[in-house]
């Protein structure tokens, strides 16, 4: 290349300066706070960006390490073998580059045979086994050194804490995700408490993995996929690792072919992404590895990733289109989040004409405005989202700044915005488009389940005056009804049908109906479990609620105002004159069993663990994860380890396996 002229090298060396920040910030929101403001495309296209620049100034080239996902205030540990990157390209003819680089490192013309898989978009942990116990469990961290997350991935089911016959130590790699039907879940019910929703399944598993309670990790059922060895990999192929970690029990097992040579990448990668919508997890590529582990140990690896594996990329969906208008929803928790409006374009084959905006500060930051042309991306999220603008696209008279209401757009309460939180809010309980969501969402499926208020119906009746608190869906006349538009009497009686239906129905229903802050469908189904009656709910205190599997500090206390509020006490009055009615979850009230809470150790004969945790479930008692004080009774099984021991220390009644089968049928017995 020609001697550059120092302005231009300047400019270079600037443009790599900021490029570099700019990468590290995105670092430390991927892989440290699990929020990551741009998606992977546009971290990738940052990274291959300041490659270029790099490759036009080789002296102000520096290495760009492999992130760190280390969050400060978990213990770290060493991984024996550091965990690298990998390469990885968006270009087809990339691969065939790789396998020519591969070819001519291992100075051969021959055929070489790879491990083709998927490349799960979770977050890769280590699991260290000592003498065949699972010891320690790592994130990845800088590379060399994560955060202990072993409590956390303990809860994984299916993931063998034992593995047999393996005396050496061992470090097993792969990757911690969240099934994509969970992750749909939790998200709608965040959504519908007004909470921030994740991105995608990868920053909840993320988050998820470094969270301080482990039963609040349990729920949401992490999984894992194994495809590596670090320390102790004596295999000869890499196939045979994943062979070994199927006949060791490991419960799912990753989805991979063998291949003979890379002729024929583009139709296994056709092959893969056709595949990908099928896997319960997501995929962001295919990686394809050298099987051959001699091989793999002659290409050796750089600072960064191992040369003898790549990845090539999926790129996500994702469409140009005008931004026609911004509008600006209020939820039923008072969140105001803006909603673009926009030219309709076909996305991962359905049509697009809304996205969101998220919230103010991505809008403002993003400096996204009306008449834009913006990009719009369905990638693995469940609602299209506008991941950028085209300034180039701008008219060249400009476009108008965009404003965030400070005011609430349906009853201009100024809008407020919590320390902790990135939402604005409308502070006002009375506000119109607040009772129609939440009137709306006390109606709908996940709660009273009375088919036929759907937002429509709910607007109108809210607009006429007739409805205003979720008693008053049940004071509704005929009269009323005929009100609404298209409502004959066929619709009329479907509808009255239904509600009185609902009158009786499980209790968690109304709880989670209810609206309190925090509590979702989940948690609602624990309180219910736990209290049986609202009214022993309501009356509960802090530490009570606080007992409760997947309850924290912040749920209880939210439970606890709730039901002191006079608004909501009266709320509720107005429901039990109604005559609401709740089945018990559980037929069965077993004294031994009903809110008490259990620890379990040893192995059990008859029961797996899973079993008995669902019959004590079953039978009113939940089951803690480790011997706190809280708990109420001990079950061993044979073998019990250290919690036997601590038990007896702490004074608290150990029941044997023939004890707990005894108590079991006990309200057979006693009825
Ligand atoms: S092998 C030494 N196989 O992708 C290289 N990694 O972008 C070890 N990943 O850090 C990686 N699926 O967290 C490998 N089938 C797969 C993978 C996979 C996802 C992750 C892994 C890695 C990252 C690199």
């Amino acid at each position: 290349m020609a001697e550059l002229a120092s302005k231009e090298k300047k400019k270079i060396q600037k443009k790599i300066q900021q490029l570099r920040a700019e990468i590290k910030r995105h670092d430390h929101l991927y892989y440290r706070d699990s929020r990551p403001e741009i998606s992977d495309f546009e971290y990738d296209c940052l990274k291959n960006e300041l490659l270029h620049f790099e490759s036009l100034l080789p002296e102000a080239a520096g290495i760009l390490g492999v992130g760190d996902d280390r969050s400060g205030n978990l213990l770290t540990r060493k991984h024996y073998v550091p965990m690298l990157s990998l390469e990885n390209t968006y270009n087809l003819d990339d691969v065939f580059d790789f396998g020519a680089r591969i070819r001519r490192l291992l100075a051969t013309e021959k055929d070489i045979e790879y491990v083709v898989e998927p490349k799960i978009d979770g977050l890769a942990v280590n699991l260290i086994y000592e003498n065949g116990q699972l010891k320690y469990a790592l994130t990845r961290g800088n590379g060399f050194e994560g955060d202990d997350v072993t409590d956390n991935v303990k809860t994984i089911e299916g993931l063998p804490l034992h593995i047999e016959d393996v005396h050496h130590l061992i470090e097993i790699r792969g990757e911690v995700y969240m099934d994509c039907e969970i992750f749909q879940k939790i998200n709608t019910e965040r959504a519908q408490m007004g909470e921030a929703i994740f991105a995608n399944a990868r920053n909840l598993a993320s988050g998820t993995l470094k969270l301080m309670d482990s039963e609040m990790v349990r729920s949401r059922h992490l999984k894992i996929l194994l495809y590596g060895i670090g320390e102790g990999n004596n295999w000869e192929k890499q196939s045979e690792i994943y062979s070994f970690l199927q006949e060791r029990g490991f419960a799912s097992q990753i989805y991979y072919h063998i291949v003979t040579n890379l002729d024929d990448s583009a139709a296994i990668i056709r092959e893969l992404d056709g595949e990908r919508k099928r896997l319960p997890y997501t995929t962001d590529g295919v990686v394809f590895k050298v099987n051959d582990r001699a091989l793999q140990e002659q290409l050796g690896a750089t600072a960064k990733a191992p040369r003898w594996a790549f990845a090539y990329k999926f790129e996500p969906e994702r469409a140009e289109t005008i931004l026609r208008n911004v509008t600006f929803q209020v939820g039923r928790t008072g969140v105001v989040t803006p909603v673009a409006e926009l030219d309709p374009v076909n996305l991962s084959g359905s049509r697009v004409a809304r996205a969101t905006l998220h919230n103010a500060d991505d809008v403002a930051k993003k400096d996204i405005r009306i008449g834009d042309t913006v990009i719009v991306e369905k990638s693995g999220e469940i609602i299209p989202a506008v991941v950028g603008v085209k300034l180039e696209n701008r008219p060249e008279c400009g476009l108008e700044k965009l404003n965030f209401p400070t005011n609430c757009p349906c009853c201009s309460a100024r809008l407020i915005r919590l320390p902790s939180e990135v939402a604005w809010r409308c502070p006002n309980a009375d506000c119109p488009e607040q009772i129609v969501q939440k009137i709306v969402y006390f109606t709908s499926k996940t709660a009273m389940d009375i088919d036929g208020f759907g937002e429509a119906v709910v607007r109108k009746l809210v607009e006429i005056g007739r409805v205003k608190t979720p008693a008053d869906i049940y004071m509704l006349k005929k009269e009323d009804l005929y009100q609404m538009e298209n409502f004959g009497d066929k619709s009329v009686n479907r509808l009255l049908s239904n509600r009185e239906h609902s009158k009786k129905t499980e209790l968690w229903r109304l709880i989670n109906g209810l609206g309190i802050p925090l509590i979702g469908e989940k948690i609602a189904k624990d309180l219910a479990n736990y209290f049986r009656h609202w009214n022993a709910l309501a009356v509960a205190s802090v530490d009570d609620l606080g007992r409760i599997r997947g309850v924290g500090q912040k749920v209880a206390q939210s439970i606890f105002d709730y039901f002191r509020d006079p608004k909501n006490l009266d709320l509720l009055e107005q429901l039990q004159k109604i005559g609401l009615e709740f089945e018990e979850i559980s037929a069965e009230y077993n004294p031994h069993f009903a809110k008490k809470i259990f620890a379990l150790t040893g192995t059990l004969q008859e029961f797996t663990r899973g079993q008995a945790k669902a019959l004590i479930e079953k039978n009113g008692g939940s089951v803690s994860n480790s011997l706190s004080v809280a708990v109420d009774v001990l079950v061993a099984g044979a073998d019990p380890g250290q919690k036997m021991d601590a038990a007896r220390e702490k004074n608290i009644p150990v029941w044997t396996e023939t004890d707990f089968i005894a108590n079991l049928s006990a309200v057979r017995k006693e009825a």
